[in-house]
């Protein structure tokens, strides 16, 4: 596990590491490749996981890859939903689910532009907030509610717990913030007492 987390972090260092074929295909064809592949013969929503020219070609379907942009890429929605949810793949109980440490890995990849097929997007970023393949996972019992800063501005997120004097709140789109505490209203401070231990 540490080892993964290291190679992963020096892959994400190296801004030009990571390759479609090299590296995420190989994840798909294993994980998806039963119901996105030619070499099973499915194509279930018409999308090919193998097939680099076939998947470049999809990119722009339902925003399924936006270069640069994790966030509002189709794929990367469907491996972060929590499992059940009907936008989540593998659907529920029909597959393995990728690790954390894959999914950053498909993060990284569409933030160093989506390289497939011998061409590559725009470059974006990774969301900063997010320092360790940890933070992505859920929290044991997520539970999304509403948190309302000193501004009376207010975001719905998950507390993923405190450190020290900020708050990790992790936005639906798998953003995780690290909140000062002092910025947060007195009601949702008095939410933090509750449930951090
Ligand atoms: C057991 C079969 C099955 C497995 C395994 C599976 N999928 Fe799917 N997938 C489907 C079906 C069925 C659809 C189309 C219906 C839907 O959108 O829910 C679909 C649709 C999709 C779509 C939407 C395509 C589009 O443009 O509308 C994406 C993206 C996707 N899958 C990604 C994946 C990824 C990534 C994996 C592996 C982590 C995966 N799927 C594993 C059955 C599967």
């Amino acid at each position: 596990m540490k080892i993964l987390i290291t190679l992963i972090s020096l892959a994400a260092f190296n801004a030009s590491a990571l390759e479609y074929e090299k590296d995420i295909m190989p994840i798909f064809v294993k994980k998806c490749g039963e119901c996105h592949s030619n070499e099973s013969g499915k194509a279930k929503g018409g999308l090919k996981l193998d097939d680099p020219a076939h998947f470049h070609g999809r990119f722009a379907k339902n925003s399924l890859v936006v270069p640069g942009d994790w966030d509002a890429s189709y794929l990367f929605i469907t491996l972060y939903r929590p499992e059940g949810h009907e936008d989540a793949m593998p659907p529920e109980g029909k597959g393995e689910r990728l690790s954390s440490e894959e999914v950053k890995l498909v993060q990284q990849w569409i933030t160093d532009g989506a390289p497939v097929n011998g061409e590559r997007g725009e470059k974006g970023k990774m969301p900063p907030e997010t320092e360790s393949a940890d933070e992505m996972k859920p929290a044991p019992n997520p539970v999304e509610q509403e948190w309302t800063n000193t501004d009376g501005k207010t975001i719905l997120a998950t507390l993923l717990r405190v450190e020290g004097d900020v708050a990790l709140l992790r936005l639906k789109n798998g953003t995780v913030y690290k909140y000062p505490i002092t910025k947060l209203s007195e009601a949702s401070r008095a939410k933090l007492d509750t449930k951090a231990e």
